[in-house]
């Protein structure tokens, strides 16, 4: 049985129901733009929500970390990843949390305690010490040498508010060096395998930390990496998660592993990411900005890297490595057949568009040539041939080569430092942005998306559906079905509607249900295949019943005055509205 398997039926049996993996495109938090950990589809619950699963819940859940491209290449760091978690929403805490970690670590998948090591919250100005999670683990039999008392690393939070708590790390040795006595968290041959995260306090943007109204515990496991562990590798890469992907592309290239094991891991590596982002029922597509643009550069720089290993880019080489890797996942991820064509399509046409790019900086790169005033490409022109044509540095040199020029490749290095610094800064900035699509003023907006939802199957039409959503602090973007542009008199009227519901003060409410009772009872949902099968339903009124995780308003009189600043097309049959509330 694999690990993922073991994990569940494990966990099960400590009472946890099963939840599915949420998309790797957050539905209802415009602050981050993929998931990064298995508690972010779980925030409300964080929150106090209730959950129609109950208190113990676990998972393995798709999660996508691009802020550091990079750290791949190297044996442990991966941009798609699985998360193993388990989670109680006020449920048990430190104790079972502890316990249970430990017994599936030794018991189940029979890893020695000698070598596992922990690291345990030390305290600052406003937390205390985690004095019950260091006297649990040397309970169970943990050397005080292998529990290491941190700070920084042992408060864990998704970005820079939201639910937190101080976390318990727990470290495997990997390596064939004799065990250290003592635990250092700096060595890296000790492999961080799991994280118990202790949420029971809430950050806010002023960086003020409360109690949360209930006490939580939120883990975190890589598959990846435990999977390594078991299989007794010092490389992920070598481990039955990819060995066949890395077998293909040597296949492919004609290379051994060893000829260039960063090229390969990279393609592997970008080739899987790429396959869940585009598989994933958001219909992200390569373009130049946010999912999209990531995706465009994984499935570049995949093909840069299949350039290195000279793989004729013309043949279906990515084809072939998302196939092996749709049909690893597929049991698991019912989306990855649902679209597997369109995942083939994604990368092929972004490969051709990619060469059109390569072909017109070949064009460019004669130019230069021939104006060229001696024999060599200074920085900037090489550093414009990568920056605007996408060209590899390597593919310059080898043209140059041909013509017996030379290139400034130490000053392009430099150049190419520079701007990555600032790349790096500016996609930092928008990680920070963390998990506040919860705040109050998202809130309004998202009820006031249902409303507008309600507002149009009224004034347009009963054919009117949802097609997708986007809520930011300063407005919300609606998309729908609707196979004309609104007359002015069908958005005053939308418009008019939304506002007389605001002023009618109607309850906001929220029940759990049965799915199937849900869809008879006409309750609105746009994935329907993706809600577990207890759902819950918010009703405003007798005005709007949908499918939704929330959170929203108490009360429509909240949500302040309602107006649509924008009515246009989104993509065919579908129209997009842009509204604002007033913030009052
Ligand atoms: N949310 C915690 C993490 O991602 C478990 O490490």
């Amino acid at each position: 049985m694999n690990l993922k398997d073991l994990y569940i039926d494990f966990f099960k049996t400590k009472g946890h129901k099963q939840i599915p993996s949420a998309p790797v495109v957050p539905e209802n938090d415009p602050s981050v733009l993929f998931n990064t950990a298995g508690m972010q589809p779980l925030i409300p619950y964080l929150m106090g929500q209730a959950h129609p699963y109950g208190t113990r819940l676990c998972d393995y859940q798709k999660c996508i970390r691009t802020n550091d491209l990079d750290a791949i290449g190297d044996t442990t760091h991966h941009t798609f990843f699985e998360m193993l978690g388990n989670w109680s929403l006020g449920d048990y805490f430190k104790d079972e949390s502890i316990t249970w970690s430990f017994e599936f670590l030794t018991k189940v998948l029979n890893i020695p305690k000698e070598s596992l090591a922990v690291t345990v919250f030390k305290g600052d100005d406003t937390i205390p010490f985690d004095e019950v999670t260091y006297n649990k683990w040397l309970s169970l039999g943990i050397s005080k040498d292998r529990i290491a008392k941190t700070v920084t690393d042992n408060f864990w939070i998704a970005g820079e508010t939201g639910p937190c708590g101080p976390d318990t790390e727990i470290f495997y040795f990997r390596s064939n060096d004799e065990i250290p006595i003592t635990f250092d968290p700096e060595d890296d041959r000790w492999v961080e395998i799991w994280n118990n995260v202790f949420m029971e306090y809430y950050k806010n943007e002023d960086g003020l930390v409360t109690p949360l109204p209930k006490k939580n515990v939120d883990t975190g496991m890589g598959v990846e990496r435990t999977t390594a562990i078991l299989e007794g590798v010092n490389d992920n890469y070598l481990s039955s998660i990819w060995i066949d992907v890395i077998n293909l592309i040597s296949n492919i290239s004609g290379l051994k592993y060893e000829d260039n094991k960063e090229s390969m891991r990279i393609i592997a590596d970008h080739i899987r990411t790429s396959v869940f982002i585009s598989a994933d029922n958001a219909g992200i597509k390569p373009s130049n900005t946010d999912q999209g643009y990531i995706l465009r550069r994984l499935i570049r720089r995949a093909i840069r890297h299949a350039f290195r290993l000279n793989i004729d880019i013309n043949f279906n080489w990515e084809e072939q490595i998302a196939r092996l890797i749709i049909n690893k996942y597929k049991d698991y991820y019912k989306e990855l057949i649902d679209n597997e064509q369109v995942v083939y399509d994604v990368l092929k046409q972004e490969k051709i568009k990619f060469n059109r790019t390569l072909e017109k900086g070949i064009k460019e790169f004669d130019k230069i040539v021939s104006n060229l005033d001696g024999n060599i490409i200074n920085k900037d022109l090489a550093f414009k041939l990568y920056d605007t044509y996408g060209f590899p540095i390597e593919l310059t040199l080898e043209l140059a080569k041909e013509k017996n020029i030379e290139v400034d490749t130490l000053g392009f290095k430099d150049k190419f430092l520079e701007h990555q610094e600032k790349s790096r800064t500016s996609s930092q900035g928008k990680f920070k942005g963390g998990l506040a699509g919860n705040g109050e003023i998202e809130t309004k907006y998202h009820t006031a998306t249902h409303l507008l939802n309600a507002a149009l199957k009224q004034v347009v039409g009963p054919d009117v559906h949802q097609k997708g959503s986007n809520i930011t602090q300063d407005r919300m973007r609606f998309d729908f079905s609707c196979d004309h542009k609104l007359t002015e008199e069908e958005k005053n009227k939308t418009e008019e509607l939304v506002n007389k519901w605001i002023n009618d003060s109607i309850d906001v409410k929220c029940i759990e249900m049965k799915k199937e009772d849900a869809i008879k009872s006409g309750a609105e949902c746009m994935f329907i295949e993706k809600y577990p099968d207890i759902v819950t339903v918010y009703t405003i009124g007798d005005i709007s019943k949908e499918l939704c995780g929330g959170p929203h308003v108490k009360n429509t009189s909240e949500i302040g005055n309602f107006k649509i600043i924008k009515e246009e097309a989104s993509s065919a049959g579908v129209r997009r509205i842009k509204a604002v509330i007033n913030k009052n």
